[in-house]
């Protein structure tokens, strides 16, 4: 062990990690599979969803694996009982307000841990009409976890765009552009990265979603080219 490395235990096996390593980290390294969520390993990771949760030194809380730091000479459990039951009521929360058809991952949680899909039988789940405002891609927010790796990865972690925001509070909340003006208002330059991190279908590219609708040639071809097409209808295109 050296100054920049402690050990810890983790599932029994003594592991030697760099300082400041984080609880994830640990298992990566360790080829432990602790579930994420809300992390991405290219967005900055803020602990958000806790499905990564883990028993640190039988504490009274658990802990997020992507956001704590591994600890000197802890005892780490990743899959306990109270891991167990904390990751199955996020799931059963999850799947009691979203729309959880298009998150294969989020699924194949649900089966891992049992949950329960009829656990919380009197939940609302969130309401949102399809936003289709522009010619490359469609947000349907019944679908979103509210991870916030879209918002993030328009924002600092890659594209500095700052097209999106979050909107209203608690049950209401949801991701938006400001103001919630139209995408093609926002800053927003179609670069699809959001789509690329976001974990459910509910950021889709248009002609994806058009093909899922069942769209002509043409119906294609006219409803993803909007821009072009109003640009030579006003004469200031090719
Ligand atoms: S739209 Fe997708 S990436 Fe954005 S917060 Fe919702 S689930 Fe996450
Ligand atoms: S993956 Fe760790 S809190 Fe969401």
């Amino acid at each position: 062990m050296t100054n920049n490395t402690i050990k810890l235990t983790l599932d029994g096996e003594v592991i030697e990690i760099a300082r400041g390593a984080t609880l994830l980290d640990a298992a990566q390294q360790a080829g432990v599979d602790i579930p994420v969520i809300c992390y991405h390993e290219a967005t900055s990771p803020n602990g958000l969803c806790r499905i990564c949760v883990v028993d640190v030194d039988g504490g009274r809380v658990l802990q997020p694996a992507c956001v704590a730091e591994c600890q000197a000479d802890s005892k780490v459990e990743t899959r306990n009982q109270r891991v167990e039951r904390s990751r199955r009521t996020i799931l059963e929360m999850l799947n009691a307000s979203v729309n959880l058809d298009e998150a294969p991952e989020i699924q194949q949680m649900m089966d891992d841990y049992a949950a329960d899909e009829a656990r919380f039988p009197d939940a609302h789940i969130r309401e949102h009409t399809l936003i289709d405002d522009n010619p490359f891609y469609v947000r349907d927010y019944e679908q979103c976890v509210l991870c916030w790796r879209c918002v993030q990865v328009c924002a600092e972690d890659a594209q500095f765009t700052f097209a999106l925001t979050l909107k209203n509070r608690g049950h209401e909340t949801s991701v938006a552009t400001a103001f919630d003006i139209s995408m093609t208002e926002s800053p927003c330059v179609f670069c699809g990265q959001c789509i690329g991190v976001c974990p459910t279908g509910a950021l889709k590219p248009k002609a994806q979603w058009g093909m899922e609708q069942g769209w002509s040639d043409e119906e294609m071809r006219q409803n993803t080219r909007r821009a072009r097409k109003r640009e030579r209808e006003d004469g200031d295109g090719e």
